[in-house]
């Protein structure tokens, strides 16, 4: 049942915590700071590039893992969404390997990446939720994320317990191919096991981001913008947003704002940030400044060192716990659901079944 809450969807908001903790666990000595991944069915250190496929949220996951598994293990990856992979015809060499991911495991249109995939001679792993779906029983292997069951059709803990297996995935990969020291390990390894408190200390900011959310359910149209690997978590917010409030909202990419959709900015037009401190905060940054100078009104998510800086521009500024930079998509993504649930819930939707659509899309 909900117990105390609303609804599913906020239950599991409050539950990123625990699926954290124990999805790190499970692939993560925390004594160690070591990274432990199962037998995998293909060995990363012998491959010239990697297949990363999924759908939705799965996918933006994905997008994260591409950044991480090309920093950490010096890689190429190659991400596209699954209903569009086949249609690509993409040439993979004999030997290849690939990753899906998925929450229920029953996606048709990943269902039908698998097969294609397999044909053609990869060898895929499913990082996947339910250990007994379609899945995990037709790949070659599955890492599952340890995130119990999801009923709100929008993903919420179980996008997080991706990344967390992604990430961990990266790590290895990188120890594998001999891209990373034990040192270099240890610190990964580290931020990422601060990761559940500080999704805690997030989740009491709850009034907070409810206050932005008066905000935004009054707009219709609403920008999220961010860079590196929180421009795949700007593209989770607007996702989020639209399923569960019906505001139309788009993901950008910061910098590339000034190829087109900064023509969109108005006094009308929440632009929300996500802007940790790190090597992307300047650039990103100025990216915002310019979207305030044209009267837009930014609404920023940051860390203390970044606070100063984008209150001189930004309208709201919300101060989240700091953290290493590899683990900022993971945080950052758990405002970003809990602004887009308040909304929801201010617009009066149907918050754990939206019009349209179903928790598992089966058919293509
Ligand atoms: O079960 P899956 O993870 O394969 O589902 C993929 C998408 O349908 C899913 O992530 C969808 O985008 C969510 N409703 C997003 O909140």
């Amino acid at each position: 049942g909900k117990g105390n809450y609303r609804h599913f969807m906020e239950k599991e908001l409050h539950e990123h915590p625990a699926v954290l903790g124990d999805t790190l666990r499970q692939y993560l000595d925390p004594k160690t700071l070591e990274v432990r991944l199962p037998r995998l069915p293909f060995d990363p250190a012998r491959i010239g590039r990697l297949t990363i496929s999924a759908c939705g949220s799965a996918f933006l996951a994905g997008m994260v893992g591409r950044y991480w598994i090309e920093q950490l293990a010096r890689l190429p990856v190659d991400a596209d969404v699954a209903s569009e992979f086949r249609y690509r015809n993409p040439p993979l060499a004999d030997g290849g390997a690939a990753i899906l991911i998925s929450q229920s495991g029953e996606t048709a249109d990943n269902m039908a990446a698998l097969r294609l995939l397999r044909e053609a001679g990869q060898r895929v792993l499913s990082v996947v939720n339910v250990p007994e779906s379609s899945m995990a029983r037709e790949s070659d292997g599955a890492l599952l994320t340890v995130a119990g069951p999801e009923i709100g059709v929008a993903s919420t803990k179980a996008f997080t317990a991706q990344l967390a297996v992604l990430a961990c995935l990266a790590i290895g990969f990188g120890r594998a191919r001999r891209e990373l020291s034990t040192l270099d390990e240890g610190r990964l390894a580290q931020t990422l096991l601060e990761v559940p408190s500080h999704a805690a200390a997030i989740l009491e900011q709850d009034a907070q981001i409810r206050e932005l959310a008066m905000e935004v359910a009054k707009a219709r149209d609403v920008l999220f913008l961010g860079r590196g690997a929180m421009y795949p978590i700007a593209l989770e917010g607007a996702l989020k947003l639209k399923e569960i409030s019906y505001i139309h909202a788009e993901g950008y990419a910061a910098g590339e704002m000034k190829h087109g959709p900064i023509a969109l900015i108005d006094s009308d037009v929440p632009v929300i940030a996500l802007c940790p401190s790190g090597p992307l905060f300047e650039k990103t940054a100025s990216n915002l400044q310019e979207a305030a100078a044209r009267g837009g009104r930014v609404m920023a998510f940051t860390d203390a060192e970044g606070e100063a800086a984008l209150r001189r521009f930004a309208e709201r500024v919300i101060v989240l716990p700091r953290i290493g930079e590899f683990a900022t998509p993971i945080l950052y993504a758990i405002p970003v659901q809990l602004l887009a649930y308040h909304v929801a819930v201010l617009k009066g939707t149907d918050v754990d079944q939206p019009r349209n659509l179903a928790k598992s899309v089966t058919v293509e």
